[in-house]
């Protein structure tokens, strides 16, 4: 295992990768992060987003916020989007900034389908694989309320939404970034496909394990035609548990590594892993990263929990290529130097995760260097 306070380079986290066509100086990656701060009625990322983010460029990888490939997509209050040509201007100006500030940036791109709520969609039902309510919650402008049972998306209308996640795909390419991850996770609108509870159909999309990942399988090959595959990138939670729906038994991890096994075959940049919460699950994050290795055969990227010591012990065995940090790069904007130079970590203040404007954003300090 490695020293935590050893000189850069040394620590198999600081250690330079290739994921894909994507060239990484450190295997640092941070995680995708909602934190509702598009407050403009057009949903576009502003200049406190181009500042957040290159506050965050020492990180080996940047994957943006979780952003909307159309408007059916939308799930969470000011939360912004991909699919307008403000939008992708926005953007432009937050890889310009990234860029700048020598970093990397990738974008994610999803759909929360069923786990969005009428508020959010004008009045009218949202859309799922099937007319089953996921039974999670949704924050709208008056807070926190119960998914209704959504309106079935038609075969027709599949075709639209996967179009749609292309042009979200060629915005981003438009704005810059340098290449795209596919949002699969939680209870996004690929999950409740993957999910056999959710996703009654009997069409091409449903009825098997193999029919249910077809959206997903769908979608990578649509956005690869604009990024090539080595730029593209997918993020799935097996162990996801959440609601009746979610329930990461056996039968659900035996889905996800006949999955793994076929999005081996699409030459991916990188597989975004999310392993099990601690003491959710009787697997732990080492037992899972074994297991996702033996069923996918391309670079892994870990996440969940992880801290300095554990990433690169995982490193270090070899079950993943990179690791990313969610809420540690809240609060720390140059975690990759506080990881070289043993510098503690801050806390991030949790009541300003989500929405509000710089404070709890853009106002973190960097550790003075030793
Ligand atoms: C404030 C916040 C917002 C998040 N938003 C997203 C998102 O938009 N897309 C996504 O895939 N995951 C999202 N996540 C999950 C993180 O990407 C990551 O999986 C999670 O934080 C676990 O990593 P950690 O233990 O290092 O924080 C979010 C997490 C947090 C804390």
């Amino acid at each position: 295992m490695s020293d935590q306070t050893s000189a850069p380079g040394t620590q198999p986290l600081l250690r330079p990768v290739q994921l894909g066509a994507l060239e990484l100086p450190n295997r640092v990656v941070m995680a995708p992060m909602t934190r509702a701060r598009a407050t403009n009625a057009a949903l576009a990322p502003t200049e406190l987003h181009a500042t957040y983010y290159a506050q965050r460029a020492g990180a080996g990888l940047l994957i943006s916020e979780g952003t909307w490939v159309n408007r059916e997509a939308i799930g969470y209050i000011h939360v912004p989007g991909i699919y307008t040509d403000e939008q992708t201007d926005g953007w432009a100006k937050v890889t310009e900034s990234v860029h700048a500030a020598g970093g990397r940036i990738v974008s994610q791109i999803g759909h929360l389908g069923a786990a969005s709520h009428p508020d959010h969609q004008g009045g009218r039902l949202p859309v799922g694989p099937s007319a089953v309510n996921p039974q999670e919650m949704s924050f709208t402008a008056e807070g926190p309320k119960d998914t209704v049972t959504p309106r079935a998306l038609t075969g027709a209308e599949i075709a639209d939404t996967v179009r749609d996640y292309r042009k979200a795909a060629a915005n981003a390419l438009r704005a810059g970034f340098d290449g795209l991850e596919i949002h699969a996770q939680g209870s996004h609108l690929i999950a409740q496909f993957l999910n056999p509870r959710l996703n009654q159909r009997t069409d091409a999309y449903g009825g098997t394990s193999e029919k249910r990942a077809q959206l997903l399988l769908d979608i990578v090959e649509a956005v690869s035609e604009v990024w090539g595959g080595e730029r593209v990138a997918v993020k799935l939670s097996p162990y996801w548990k959440t609601g009746p729906a979610f329930t990461a038994d056996a039968e659900a991890l035996a889905d996800y590594d006949l999955l793994l096994k076929r999005l081996g075959d699409s030459d991916l940049a990188y597989l975004h892993l999310v392993g099990p919460a601690p003491g959710t699950h009787t697997d732990d994050t080492f037992t899972a990263f074994a297991r996702f290795r033996g069923h996918y055969r391309g670079a892994v990227v870990a996440n969940l929990g992880f801290t300095q010591a554990t990433a690169n012990e995982l490193l270090e065995r070899r079950l993943a290529d990179a690791v990313s940090f969610g809420a540690p790069f809240i609060a720390n904007p140059d975690l990759v130097d506080r990881f070289a130079y043993g510098h503690p970590l801050a806390d991030g203040d949790r009541d300003t995760y989500y929405g509000g404007g710089a404070e709890g954003y853009t106002d973190y300090p960097t550790a003075a260097r030793s």
